[in-house]
């Protein structure tokens, strides 16, 4: 049978960043707090001339040949901050990287959770026309506002992913196990930039989602805890991982459990030093414990768990491929630690405050934004977007 799967990954977050500790002391926290009880050391600053369109268009850009451009049939964009409460940033998307003009483009919300909806739409789509690709890609800021106490689990990015048959990175098994609830943990009203949220309630259901999951998917598909080399998780904050890999340790040895916990630090990289990217942020777990973990190989099976608030979790698996780094941008995440530059808490207030919002004609400053892509400005209450 064709092996349907992720072919290529790749991701995009901006060039500047606050360090953690320095938004500690401006907030009066322990640093201790946001480094260890929250488990982030630095975040990314996302500047006016970035949005979700264009932060999508950079990480897709960096992973797509002509030849997969042509053969790209579906775009499935998956953000809770889109531009626009009609058009698709799909649409914007095909535009702006050549893609086949004979391609659906469509844009998915359920908070965090529709990076994997999309997935899995994905490769079912896959499955029923092996000779065509699919982008998948997962962009979002995440705001909660200065001086909250989701502050310091704000960030944002960009993951983009290359579904098809015959995959280099992974293959998407068809085990998935689902649950939804109506739950006010976080939500955004259509006339709010920032999220609102009941921090403390919220992580104790994505714990209780996780549980949940985890065990109907015991049940549904016989499998244990031995049968994982790695889990991934949805990283609000990498100490939200941490949690959730804590309530299914017990069901493994010793020994697998050094293992697991080895496995989880390489796929927490990554996302400590971008923060919160809401609907890419499992796929940067994934990400990072590709490109980080040692011992990862060949047909290793990584169970995946994704989770957006309001509320919808979801645990399934991959079974990695024989060449599935082969399948990430090279050095992409060093070098972007390599070349962004730290801004201080003064300068992120300024930024935070400083985004295109509202209906009047505005020119961005793009010279200090050298991404390929960028948002120029709003005319006639479009976006301007252009291509260095
Ligand atoms: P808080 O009230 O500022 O923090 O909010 P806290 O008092 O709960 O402390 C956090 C942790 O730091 C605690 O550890 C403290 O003990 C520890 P825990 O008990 O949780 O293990 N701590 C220390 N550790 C070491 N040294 C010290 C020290 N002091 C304290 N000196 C909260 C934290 C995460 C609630 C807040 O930042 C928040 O509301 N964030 C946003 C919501 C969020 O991320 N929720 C996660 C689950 S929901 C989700 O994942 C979906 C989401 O991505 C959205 C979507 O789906 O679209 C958010």
């Amino acid at each position: 049978m064709t092996v349907i799967g992720i072919d290529k990954m790749s991701f995009f977050s901006p060039q500047q960043y606050i360090d953690m500790v320095e938004l500690a002391n401006a907030r009066g926290e322990e640093p201790d707090k946001y480094l260890i009880g929250i488990g982030q050391t630095q975040q990314a600053v996302i500047p006016p001339t970035q949005d979700v369109v264009t932060m999508a268009a950079n990480a897709a850009d960096e992973m797509l040949t002509a030849s997969d451009r042509k053969a790209i049939t579906m775009i499935l964009f998956a953000t809770e901050s889109g531009i626009d409460n009609s058009k698709s940033g799909a649409v914007y998307l095909q535009r702006l990287l050549g893609i086949n003009p004979y391609a659906r483009t469509i844009e998915m919300k359920q908070a965090c959770y529709a990076g994997t909806f999309a997935l899995m739409q994905a490769r079912d789509y896959v499955t029923l026309h092996p000779t065509e690709k699919v982008l998948v890609v997962a962009s979002d800021i995440a705001r909660y506002g200065l001086h909250t106490s989701g502050e310091v689990t704000q960030g944002g990015g960009a993951v983009a992913m290359l579904v098809s048959a015959d995959p280099a990175i992974a293959e998407i098994n068809q085990d998935n196990q689902y649950l939804s609830r109506d739950v006010m943990d976080f939500w955004r009203p259509i006339y709010a930039d920032t999220a609102r949220v009941d921090g403390k309630f919220s992580a104790n259901i994505y714990q209780d989602f996780f549980k949940a999951v985890w065990t109907r998917y015991k049940q549904k598909s016989g499998r244990s805890i031995k049968d994982f080399k790695a889990l991934a998780f949805h990283l609000p904050f990498t100490k939200m991982g941490l949690k959730a890999l804590r309530d299914v340790l017990p069901e493994a040895s010793e020994e697998q459990q050094a293992a697991l916990m080895a496995e989880f630090e390489a796929s927490r990289v990554y996302s400590k030093r971008i923060g919160n990217l809401y609907t890419g942020s499992l796929y940067l777990s994934l990400y990072s414990l590709l490109a980080n973990s040692t011992t990862l190989k060949l047909g290793d099976r990584v169970g995946m768990f994704s989770y957006g608030s309001g509320a919808e979790g979801e645990f399934y698996s991959l079974t990695l491929r024989p060449h599935f780094r082969g399948g990430l941008v090279s050095g992409q995440l060093e070098e972007l630690f390599a070349s962004r530059q730290q801004v201080t808490i003064p300068e992120y207030e300024a930024i935070f405050n400083n985004q295109l919002s509202g209906a009047a004609d505005r020119e961005l400053d793009t010279q200090h934004d050298d991404a390929k892509f960028v948002l120029s400005g709003l005319e006639n209450e479009q976006r301007q977007y252009i291509c260095h």
